[in-house]
C-alpha cells in the first residue's frame, strides 16, 4: 500500500513537472518538484478525520487540462517566475480524482506521531520519512481544495531553503543592530522601507519591524497608542478582527464595539454619536481596512471627516489601520482608497504570509518613528533597544518577504491584485448564476455565501463560517477552474441536503440580502421550492 502510494506520488511528479517546466520560461530559477500535486481528491472521502461523511456526489472528471498561468503577463496571477503555471492547480487533475490516501492519514494520527521514550516504543511505530512523506501528500491535497483562508500559496522560495541551515535571529530593534552576527536586518529594513514608501510615508519619518503576524502588528500599533494617548477610548466596528479587542483587554483599556452596516462596513452616523458623546477623552480609532469575514472596507477619509467635523485636534486622536490582507491590496485597486501616512494616521499592520505569500505567519507594522520612542528601553544584554512585542524574532520571515517583493516587483504584485478581484466577481457571477445567495463587496475578492448545511463540504474547501455564512477568499492560488469545481459540488450538496436558512431577522445572511450591499441580482434564501424543503 505504502509503495503504492509513493509510485503514484511519483508518476504524477514526471506528468506535472513535465507540464510546469513546458511553460517555465529559460531564465526562470530551479523549481522545487511539486512532487505530489497531483489528482484533487474526490468529496466523499475527503480526510479520515472528518466526521460523518455524507454520501454527496462525486466531483465531476475534468474535460480538459488547465492551464490559466500560461506565463503570459497580464493573465497570469503574478509575473514571478514560479507563478507562471498552477502549482496547486487543477492543471494536474486527470479525470476522477483521488482521495487522500487512508494510509497517509493514518500515519498522521496522534498515535502514529507519539514521540517515544524507548527502542521498544519506537519499534511500533512508522519512521520519521514515512510520516514526512504521508504529510506532504496531505498538505498538498489540502493545498489544491483550500478556498477559506486569506492565503496565498502561490510562491515559490527554492532559492532560500539553503538559508535553512542557519538560526537567524533579528532580536532587538531592526534599526539598532544587536551584537549577534546571524541577522536578516539588511532584508527586514529593505522590507520595511517598501511598506513605508508605499502607503506615503515621508522618507526618515517611519519605523516598523516584520512581525509574527498581523496579531502582533495590531497588539504593537494599539499599544503605541495607549502609550501616546493613555486616556484614550478605542473604537472600532464589531465586525473588527478580535486581535483588536484582545489588545484593548490585555492593555485594560476602554473600547467601544461600533454597529456595522450591513455591507461589514463600521456604521460611520453611530461612530460619530458614540465620539461625540465623549469629548472630553482622546479617540484612539482602529480602521479596518478590510473585515476579516466581509472583506469591508471603512472608509478613512469618512472617519477623518468625523474626527474633523467634531473638532477633535490632531493631538488628542490616533489611528491605527488594520490592513491584515487587504492594505497590501489597496495601492493597486484602481480608483482604490488611498491609504496613506501623508494623512493623519499612525499605524498599519498587515500580514506576510496573506496577499504577500510567505510559507510562514509573518506580518509588517509600520508607525511613526516619534511614537515608537514613547516605547523604547535601552538592553545591554542585546545591545540594541526593546521596540517590538517579541524579544527573538525570526530571522527567516524578511528574507520571504524580501524575495517575494523583490522577484514580483510593484508590476507583479498589481497582477496579483488583479488577478484576485476578476477571479472574485467570477465567483459571485457563477454562484449568482447556480442561484446560491452571494455577495462581493466593493473593494474586496472575499465572496460572502450562504453557509453550506455540509459540514464535510465545508471541511472539504476549509471554508471559514460565520453563524448562517461562509466565505471565499480568493487568492492568487484561486483559479477559474477550481471555482467551477467548487459551485459544481456545491450545487450538488444543496440538491442533496438542502440550503441554510436565516437564522433570525438580524443574522449575517439575513444582512446579506439586504439592499445596502446594492440592488444588483442576488439569491434570496428561502425562496423557491427546494427539494430540501420538498422532502420535509
Ligand atoms: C482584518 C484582520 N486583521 C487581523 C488579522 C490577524 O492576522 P494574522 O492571522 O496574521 O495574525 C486577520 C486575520 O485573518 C484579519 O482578517
Amino acid at each position: 500500500m505504502i509503495r503504492g502510494a509513493a509510485a503514484t506520488a511519483s508518476r504524477f511528479a514526471a506528468g506535472n513537472l513535465g507540464r510546469a517546466r513546458a511553460s517555465i520560461s529559460a531564465s526562470a530559477p530551479t523549481f522545487r518538484s511539486f512532487s505530489t500535486a497531483e489528482k484533487i481528491p474526490s468529496f466523499h472521502q475527503a480526510d479520515g478525520d472528518d466526521a460523518p461523511v455524507p454520501a454527496a456526489p462525486e466531483c465531476p472528471p475534468v474535460v480538459a487540462p488547465v492551464n490559466e498561468f500560461s506565463g503570459i503577463s497580464a493573465k497570469a496571477g503574478t509575473p514571478s517566475p514560479w507563478a507562471v503555471f498552477d502549482a496547486w492547480g487543477i492543471n494536474s487533475m486527470e479525470g476522477k480524482m483521488d482521495p487522500v490516501d487512508p494510509e497517509d492519514m493514518s500515519r498522521l494520527e496522534s498515535s502514529a506521531v507519539a514521540i517515544p521514550f524507548n527502542d521498544e516504543e519506537r519499534s511500533s511505530l512508522p519512521n520519521e520519512t514515512e510520516i514526512l512523506s504521508s504529510y506532504d501528500r496531505l498538505l498538498q491535497h489540502r493545498s489544491m481544495v483550500h478556498f477559506g483562508y486569506p492565503y496565498n500559496l502561490m510562491f515559490n522560495h527554492a532559492e532560500l531553503y539553503d538559508f535553512m541551515k542557519y538560526s537567524i535571529n533579528n532580536l532587538g530593534d531592526p534599526f539598532v543592530p544587536s551584537n549577534y552576527g546571524i541577522h536578516s536586518r539588511q532584508f527586514e529594513c529593505a522590507v520595511i522601507d517598501f511598506f513605508a514608501r508605499l502607503w506615503g510615508m515621508p522618507k526618515d519619518e517611519h519605523w516598523g519591524y516584520v512581525t509574527t503576524c498581523g496579531t502582533e502588528g495590531n497588539l504593537h500599533g494599539i499599544l503605541l497608542a495607549r502609550e501616546r494617548l493613555p486616556d484614550g477610548i478605542l473604537y472600532s466596528s464589531r465586525e473588527t478582527h478580535y486581535s483588536i479587542f484582545k489588545a484593548a483587554r490585555y492593555y485594560r483599556m476602554d473600547a467601544k464595539s461600533i454597529p456595522t452596516l450591513p455591507t461589514g462596513e463600521i456604521d460611520y452616523g453611530a461612530l460619530e454619536h458614540e465620539i461625540s458623546q465623549n469629548m472630553d477623552r482622546p479617540v484612539i480609532m482602529n480602521v479596518n481596512i478590510g473585515t476579516t469575514v466581509k472583506g469591508a472596507v471603512d472608509s478613512l477619509d469618512r472617519i477623518l471627516r468625523i474626527l474633523t467635523t467634531l473638532g477633535v485636534p490632531r493631538e488628542r486622536f490616533h489611528v491605527h489601520c488594520d490592513g491584515a490582507l487587504f492594505a497590501m491590496m489597496m495601492p493597486f485597486v484602481e480608483y482604490g482608497p488611498e491609504i496613506s501616512f501623508k494623512k493623519p494616521i499612525d499605524s498599519i499592520a498587515v500580514s506576510g504570509h496573506k496577499m504577500l505569500g510567505c510559507p510562514m505567519p509573518c506580518g509588517v507594522t509600520i508607525a511613526r518613528k516619534q511614537h515608537v520612542k514613547l516605547v523604547e528601553q535601552r538592553i545591554d544584554y542585546l545591545n540594541s533597544v526593546d521596540t517590538t512585542i517579541m524579544g527573538s524574532r525570526n530571522g527567516q520571515a524578511p528574507l520571504y518577504m524580501w524575495y517575494s517583493l523583490r522577484k514580483k516587483g510593484i508590476e507583479g504584485i498589481k497582477q496579483d491584485v488583479i488577478h484576485c478581484m476578476e477571479t472574485a466577481r467570477y465567483l459571485r457571477d457563477t454562484l449568482t448564476t447556480a442561484g446560491i445567495t452571494c455577495r462581493l463587496n466593493d473593494l474586496s475578492s472575499t465572496v460572502v455565501l450562504e453557509r453550506p448545511v455540509c459540514d464535510a463540504f465545508v471541511k472539504r474547501w476549509q471554508l471559514a463560517c460565520e453563524e448562517d455564512i461562509a466565505h471565499v477568499v480568493v487568492m492568487p492560488n484561486i483559479t477559474r477552474e477550481k471555482i467551477d469545481l467548487f459551485v459544481d459540488e456545491l450545487n450538488k450538496v444543496i440538491e442533496e441536503k438542502g440550503r441554510m436558512k436565516k437564522r433570525g431577522t438580524g443574522s449575517p445572511l439575513a444582512a446579506l440580502t439586504s439592499d445596502s450591499w446594492g440592488v444588483g441580482s442576488f439569491v434570496q434564501p428561502e425562496v423557491g421550492d427546494f427539494k430540501s424543503d420538498a422532502k420535509k
